[in-house]
Protein backbone atom coordinates (compact mmCIF):
# COMPACT_ATOMS: atom_id res chain seq x y z
CA UNK A 1 0.00 0.00 0.00
CA UNK A 2 1.52 3.44 -0.60
CA UNK A 3 1.00 6.26 1.91
CA UNK A 4 1.38 9.95 1.20
CA UNK A 5 2.61 11.60 -2.25
CA UNK A 6 5.53 13.62 -2.70
CA UNK A 7 2.97 16.71 -3.29
CA UNK A 8 1.21 16.82 0.04
CA UNK A 9 -1.59 14.95 -1.49
CA UNK A 10 -2.48 11.62 0.07
CA UNK A 11 -1.78 9.22 -2.85
CA UNK A 12 -4.53 6.77 -3.44
CA UNK A 13 -4.23 3.05 -1.27
CA UNK A 14 -3.25 0.12 -3.81
CA UNK A 15 -4.22 -3.18 -3.10
CA UNK A 16 -1.74 -5.71 -5.03
CA UNK A 17 -3.32 -9.15 -6.29
CA UNK A 18 -1.14 -9.56 -9.15
CA UNK A 19 -1.17 -13.06 -10.69
CA UNK A 20 2.19 -14.77 -9.31
CA UNK A 21 4.87 -15.87 -12.02
CA UNK A 22 4.10 -19.58 -11.44
CA UNK A 23 0.41 -18.45 -12.96
CA UNK A 24 2.30 -16.59 -15.66
CA UNK A 25 3.97 -19.40 -16.50
CA UNK A 26 1.62 -22.35 -17.08
CA UNK A 27 -0.66 -19.44 -19.22
CA UNK A 28 2.46 -18.86 -21.43
CA UNK A 29 2.63 -22.78 -21.76
CA UNK A 30 -0.66 -23.10 -22.67
CA UNK A 31 -0.61 -20.03 -25.44
CA UNK A 32 2.52 -21.92 -26.93
CA UNK A 33 1.30 -25.24 -27.03
CA UNK A 34 -1.81 -24.22 -29.41
CA UNK A 35 -2.10 -23.49 -32.70
CA UNK A 36 -1.76 -21.11 -34.24
CA UNK A 37 0.47 -19.85 -30.92
CA UNK A 38 -1.75 -17.48 -28.85
CA UNK A 39 -1.00 -15.35 -25.61
CA UNK A 40 -3.30 -13.84 -23.34
CA UNK A 41 -3.56 -9.36 -24.36
CA UNK A 42 -3.32 -8.81 -20.81
CA UNK A 43 0.43 -9.89 -20.97
CA UNK A 44 1.25 -6.96 -23.28
CA UNK A 45 0.59 -4.62 -20.43
CA UNK A 46 3.81 -4.44 -18.38
CA UNK A 47 4.86 -1.00 -16.94
CA UNK A 48 6.31 -0.36 -20.32
CA UNK A 49 3.80 -1.94 -22.09
CA UNK A 50 1.08 0.29 -20.65
CA UNK A 51 3.09 3.36 -21.43
CA UNK A 52 3.53 2.35 -25.10
CA UNK A 53 -0.58 1.58 -25.29
CA UNK A 54 -1.30 5.36 -23.75
CA UNK A 55 1.54 6.39 -27.10
CA UNK A 56 -0.78 4.00 -29.60
CA UNK A 57 -3.88 6.21 -27.78
CA UNK A 58 -2.78 9.57 -29.21
CA UNK A 59 -1.12 7.84 -32.61
CA UNK A 60 -3.55 10.24 -35.38
CA UNK A 61 -4.53 6.69 -36.85
CA UNK A 62 -6.15 5.12 -33.42
CA UNK A 63 -9.46 7.77 -33.07
CA UNK A 64 -10.48 5.41 -30.70
CA UNK A 65 -9.53 7.25 -27.73
CA UNK A 66 -10.31 10.79 -28.66
CA UNK A 67 -13.67 9.59 -29.96
CA UNK A 68 -14.78 8.04 -27.01
CA UNK A 69 -12.99 10.69 -24.55
CA UNK A 70 -15.02 13.50 -26.70
CA UNK A 71 -18.20 11.29 -26.24
CA UNK A 72 -17.81 11.05 -22.56
CA UNK A 73 -17.34 14.58 -22.00
CA UNK A 74 -20.07 15.35 -23.63
CA UNK A 75 -22.24 13.05 -22.90
CA UNK A 76 -21.22 13.04 -19.01
CA UNK A 77 -24.06 14.55 -17.38
CA UNK A 78 -26.72 12.76 -18.75
CA UNK A 79 -24.69 9.18 -18.27
CA UNK A 80 -24.22 10.28 -14.89
CA UNK A 81 -28.24 11.02 -14.36
CA UNK A 82 -28.60 7.47 -15.74
CA UNK A 83 -26.05 5.67 -13.59
CA UNK A 84 -27.74 6.98 -10.77
CA UNK A 85 -25.43 7.07 -7.18
CA UNK A 86 -22.77 4.15 -6.47
CA UNK A 87 -19.53 3.36 -6.50
CA UNK A 88 -17.54 3.63 -10.01
CA UNK A 89 -15.33 0.09 -10.54
CA UNK A 90 -13.44 0.54 -13.37
CA UNK A 91 -12.08 -2.65 -15.25
CA UNK A 92 -8.52 -2.22 -16.62
CA UNK A 93 -8.25 1.29 -15.78
CA UNK A 94 -4.62 1.93 -17.72
CA UNK A 95 -3.48 5.59 -17.03
CA UNK A 96 -7.62 5.71 -15.73
CA UNK A 97 -7.88 9.26 -18.06
CA UNK A 98 -11.52 8.92 -19.23
CA UNK A 99 -13.61 8.66 -15.85
CA UNK A 100 -12.68 12.45 -15.17
CA UNK A 101 -15.74 13.69 -16.83
CA UNK A 102 -17.80 11.24 -15.25
CA UNK A 103 -16.24 11.66 -11.72
CA UNK A 104 -16.68 15.64 -12.18
CA UNK A 105 -20.79 14.96 -13.21
CA UNK A 106 -21.90 12.39 -10.65
CA UNK A 107 -23.41 14.09 -7.12
CA UNK A 108 -20.95 11.65 -4.94
CA UNK A 109 -18.39 10.28 -6.75
CA UNK A 110 -15.91 7.43 -5.51
CA UNK A 111 -13.75 5.68 -7.65
CA UNK A 112 -12.23 1.74 -7.49
CA UNK A 113 -9.48 0.99 -10.15
CA UNK A 114 -8.63 -2.57 -11.27
CA UNK A 115 -5.40 -2.60 -13.32
CA UNK A 116 -3.10 -5.24 -13.93
CA UNK A 117 0.18 -2.96 -13.68
CA UNK A 118 0.61 -2.04 -10.29
CA UNK A 119 3.19 1.04 -11.29
CA UNK A 120 1.23 2.28 -13.66
CA UNK A 121 -2.26 1.89 -11.56
CA UNK A 122 -0.22 3.37 -8.27
CA UNK A 123 0.82 6.71 -10.55
CA UNK A 124 -2.44 7.10 -12.36
CA UNK A 125 -4.58 6.99 -9.34
CA UNK A 126 -2.40 9.41 -7.41
CA UNK A 127 -2.61 11.55 -10.31
CA UNK A 128 -6.12 11.37 -9.98
CA UNK A 129 -6.45 11.97 -6.18
CA UNK A 130 -4.63 15.31 -6.71
CA UNK A 131 -7.00 16.08 -9.22
CA UNK A 132 -10.15 15.20 -7.52
CA UNK A 133 -8.83 15.59 -3.92
CA UNK A 134 -12.93 15.09 -2.12
CA UNK A 135 -13.46 11.88 -4.20
CA UNK A 136 -12.74 8.65 -2.49
CA UNK A 137 -10.31 6.86 -4.71
CA UNK A 138 -8.85 2.83 -4.47
CA UNK A 139 -6.76 0.90 -6.67
CA UNK A 140 -6.64 -2.54 -7.21
CA UNK A 141 -3.88 -4.69 -9.28
CA UNK A 142 -5.34 -7.47 -10.34
CA UNK A 143 -6.05 -9.53 -13.73
CA UNK A 144 -9.82 -8.26 -13.43
CA UNK A 145 -10.31 -11.56 -15.74
CA UNK A 146 -9.98 -13.46 -13.11
CA UNK A 147 -11.14 -12.02 -10.35
CA UNK A 148 -13.54 -14.15 -7.81
CA UNK A 149 -15.05 -10.76 -5.86
CA UNK A 150 -14.13 -7.87 -5.38
CA UNK A 151 -12.31 -6.71 -2.62
CA UNK A 152 -13.92 -6.22 0.43
CA UNK A 153 -13.53 -2.43 1.41
CA UNK A 154 -15.52 -0.04 2.41
CA UNK A 155 -16.02 1.87 -1.01
CA UNK A 156 -17.44 -1.25 -2.09
CA UNK A 157 -19.95 -2.24 0.78
CA UNK A 158 -23.31 -0.75 1.07
CA UNK A 159 -23.09 0.89 -2.36
CA UNK A 160 -24.38 -0.09 -6.08
CA UNK A 161 -21.45 -0.81 -8.25
CA UNK A 162 -21.49 0.92 -11.62
CA UNK A 163 -19.11 -0.99 -14.14
CA UNK A 164 -17.36 1.30 -16.42
CA UNK A 165 -15.15 -0.81 -19.12
CA UNK A 166 -14.09 1.81 -21.55
CA UNK A 167 -12.15 2.06 -24.51
CA UNK A 168 -13.54 -1.29 -26.53
CA UNK A 169 -11.07 -3.88 -23.94
CA UNK A 170 -14.19 -6.07 -24.52
CA UNK A 171 -12.49 -6.79 -28.08
CA UNK A 172 -9.50 -8.08 -26.97
CA UNK A 173 -11.50 -11.00 -25.59
CA UNK A 174 -12.68 -13.48 -28.09
CA UNK A 175 -16.34 -13.91 -28.72
CA UNK A 176 -16.58 -16.92 -25.91
CA UNK A 177 -14.43 -15.59 -23.20
CA UNK A 178 -15.94 -12.08 -23.74
CA UNK A 179 -19.73 -13.49 -22.76
CA UNK A 180 -18.07 -15.16 -19.41
CA UNK A 181 -16.11 -11.87 -19.15
CA UNK A 182 -19.61 -9.83 -19.51
CA UNK A 183 -21.32 -12.10 -16.72
CA UNK A 184 -18.63 -12.17 -14.14
CA UNK A 185 -19.06 -7.94 -14.16
CA UNK A 186 -22.60 -8.86 -13.75
CA UNK A 187 -21.63 -11.41 -10.86
CA UNK A 188 -18.73 -8.70 -9.45
CA UNK A 189 -21.39 -5.79 -9.68
CA UNK A 190 -23.77 -7.80 -7.68
CA UNK A 191 -27.99 -7.28 -7.87
CA UNK A 192 -28.79 -3.60 -8.86
CA UNK A 193 -25.23 -3.72 -10.62
CA UNK A 194 -25.07 -1.37 -14.04
CA UNK A 195 -22.02 -1.37 -16.64
CA UNK A 196 -20.99 1.18 -18.96
CA UNK A 197 -19.00 0.42 -21.69
CA UNK A 198 -16.94 1.62 -24.57
CA UNK A 199 -18.04 -0.67 -27.76
CA UNK A 200 -15.86 0.23 -31.27
CA UNK A 201 -17.95 -0.57 -34.53
CA UNK A 202 -17.02 -1.99 -37.43
CA UNK A 203 -16.14 0.57 -40.47
CA UNK A 204 -13.94 0.52 -43.27
CA UNK A 205 -11.22 -1.70 -43.39
CA UNK A 206 -8.19 0.95 -44.29
CA UNK A 207 -8.97 3.15 -40.97
CA UNK A 208 -9.17 -0.76 -39.29
CA UNK A 209 -5.47 -1.32 -40.83
CA UNK A 210 -4.28 1.80 -39.86
CA UNK A 211 -5.32 2.22 -36.47
CA UNK A 212 -2.98 -1.03 -35.75
CA UNK A 213 -0.31 -0.51 -38.41
CA UNK A 214 0.51 3.18 -37.31
CA UNK A 215 3.33 5.05 -39.44
CA UNK A 216 5.15 5.89 -36.07
CA UNK A 217 5.45 2.29 -35.66
CA UNK A 218 4.09 2.35 -32.00
CA UNK A 219 2.08 -0.21 -32.67
CA UNK A 220 5.09 -2.57 -33.30
CA UNK A 221 6.73 -1.74 -30.44
CA UNK A 222 4.04 -2.31 -28.31
CA UNK A 223 3.99 -6.15 -29.69
CA UNK A 224 7.48 -6.47 -29.36
CA UNK A 225 7.41 -5.51 -25.92
CA UNK A 226 5.73 -8.50 -24.87
CA UNK A 227 8.76 -10.53 -26.42
CA UNK A 228 11.19 -8.31 -24.12
CA UNK A 229 8.42 -9.06 -20.76
CA UNK A 230 8.80 -12.67 -21.49
CA UNK A 231 12.76 -12.47 -21.81
CA UNK A 232 12.68 -10.72 -18.41
CA UNK A 233 9.96 -12.09 -16.69
CA UNK A 234 10.10 -15.83 -17.57
CA UNK A 235 13.92 -16.59 -18.65
CA UNK A 236 12.93 -16.39 -22.18
CA UNK A 237 15.53 -15.76 -24.88
CA UNK A 238 13.25 -14.13 -27.88
CA UNK A 239 15.15 -12.74 -30.55
CA UNK A 240 13.49 -9.21 -30.71
CA UNK A 241 15.15 -8.81 -34.65
CA UNK A 242 13.25 -12.15 -35.09
CA UNK A 243 10.33 -11.02 -35.44
CA UNK A 244 8.06 -8.51 -37.83
CA UNK A 245 4.90 -7.30 -36.36
CA UNK A 246 1.13 -7.10 -38.70
CA UNK A 247 -2.31 -6.00 -38.02
CA UNK A 248 -4.45 -7.62 -40.49
CA UNK A 249 -8.81 -7.24 -40.63
CA UNK A 250 -10.09 -10.88 -40.32
CA UNK A 251 -14.16 -10.15 -41.79
CA UNK A 252 -15.37 -13.37 -40.73
CA UNK A 253 -14.68 -12.85 -37.54
CA UNK A 254 -15.27 -8.88 -37.95
CA UNK A 255 -11.86 -8.73 -36.01
CA UNK A 256 -8.50 -6.94 -36.02
CA UNK A 257 -5.75 -9.96 -35.31
CA UNK A 258 -2.26 -8.92 -34.47
CA UNK A 259 0.88 -10.70 -34.62
CA UNK A 260 4.46 -11.33 -34.38
CA UNK A 261 5.78 -13.00 -37.53
CA UNK A 262 8.57 -15.25 -37.21
CA UNK A 263 11.27 -14.26 -39.77
CA UNK A 264 13.31 -17.64 -40.19
CA UNK A 265 13.02 -21.07 -38.18
CA UNK A 266 13.70 -20.67 -34.92
CA UNK A 267 13.64 -22.14 -31.84
CA UNK A 268 13.08 -20.44 -28.69
CA UNK A 269 13.84 -21.04 -25.26
CA UNK A 270 10.72 -19.82 -22.63
CA UNK A 271 9.51 -20.86 -19.25
CA UNK A 272 11.89 -23.93 -18.72
CA UNK A 273 10.88 -25.59 -22.53
CA UNK A 274 12.11 -25.11 -26.20
CA UNK A 275 9.62 -23.95 -28.38
CA UNK A 276 9.52 -23.91 -32.47
CA UNK A 277 8.84 -21.55 -34.81
CA UNK A 278 8.71 -21.37 -38.63
CA UNK A 279 9.59 -18.97 -40.59
CA UNK A 280 6.63 -16.95 -41.29
CA UNK A 281 4.82 -18.56 -38.03
CA UNK A 282 2.31 -16.13 -36.39
CA UNK A 283 1.91 -15.50 -32.86
CA UNK A 284 -1.18 -13.73 -32.32
CA UNK A 285 -0.40 -11.41 -29.34
CA UNK A 286 -4.17 -9.56 -29.25
CA UNK A 287 -7.56 -9.72 -31.01
CA UNK A 288 -9.70 -6.97 -31.14
CA UNK A 289 -13.03 -7.32 -32.14
CA UNK A 290 -15.61 -4.89 -33.30
CA UNK A 291 -18.94 -4.80 -32.50
CA UNK A 292 -22.59 -3.53 -34.34
CA UNK A 293 -25.05 -2.01 -31.37
CA UNK A 294 -26.96 -5.03 -32.68
CA UNK A 295 -24.16 -7.97 -31.85
CA UNK A 296 -22.88 -6.15 -29.21
CA UNK A 297 -26.23 -6.15 -27.19
CA UNK A 298 -27.04 -9.88 -28.49
CA UNK A 299 -23.62 -10.77 -26.75
CA UNK A 300 -24.45 -8.78 -23.68
CA UNK A 301 -27.68 -9.86 -23.62
CA UNK A 302 -26.36 -13.84 -23.53
CA UNK A 303 -24.44 -12.77 -19.91
CA UNK A 304 -27.87 -11.29 -18.62
CA UNK A 305 -27.47 -7.98 -19.60
CA UNK A 306 -29.73 -5.79 -21.32
CA UNK A 307 -29.33 -2.02 -22.85
CA UNK A 308 -30.51 0.77 -21.15
CA UNK A 309 -28.71 3.65 -23.37
CA UNK A 310 -26.55 3.98 -25.93
CA UNK A 311 -25.02 7.11 -26.49
CA UNK A 312 -22.22 7.16 -29.90
CA UNK A 313 -20.31 10.22 -31.70
CA UNK A 314 -21.61 12.00 -34.84
CA UNK A 315 -19.67 9.64 -37.17
CA UNK A 316 -21.20 6.86 -34.86
CA UNK A 317 -18.05 4.95 -35.21
CA UNK A 318 -18.27 3.88 -31.56
CA UNK A 319 -21.14 3.65 -29.21
CA UNK A 320 -20.82 3.96 -25.29
CA UNK A 321 -23.76 1.24 -23.51
CA UNK A 322 -25.17 1.61 -20.47
CA UNK A 323 -25.75 -1.65 -19.64
CA UNK A 324 -28.50 -3.25 -16.75
CA UNK A 325 -29.29 -6.45 -15.26
CA UNK A 326 -31.89 -8.42 -17.42
CA UNK A 327 -33.65 -10.12 -14.02
C1 LIG B 1 -7.04 -1.96 -25.18
N1 LIG B 1 -7.59 -2.31 -26.50
C2 LIG B 1 -8.98 -1.95 -26.60
C3 LIG B 1 -6.79 -1.87 -27.65
C4 LIG B 1 -7.54 -2.22 -28.96
O1 LIG B 1 -7.83 -1.31 -29.71
O2 LIG B 1 -7.83 -3.39 -29.18
C5 LIG B 1 -5.44 -2.54 -27.61
C6 LIG B 1 -4.53 -2.17 -28.75
N2 LIG B 1 -3.55 -2.90 -29.18
C7 LIG B 1 -2.92 -2.31 -30.16
N3 LIG B 1 -3.52 -1.20 -30.41
C8 LIG B 1 -4.53 -1.07 -29.52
Amino acid sequence: MSSSGATGVAAAPLLDLHPDPADMRQLVVEGLSRSPKQLPAWFLYDAEGSRLFDLICQQPEYTLTATETALLEREAPAIAAALGPGTLVEFGAGSARKVAPLLQALAQPAYVALDISAEHLEAACTRLQGQFPDVPILGVCCDYSQLDALPEHPLLSGTAHLGFFPGSSLGNFEPAAARTLLAQFRRLLGPGGKLLIGIDQPKAVERLEAAYNDEAGVSAAFALNLLRRLNRDLAGHFDLEAFAYRAIWKPEQSQIEMALVSQRDQQVELAGQVWAFEAGEALITETSAKYSPAAFLELAGSAGWKGAERWSDPADDLSLHLLVQAD
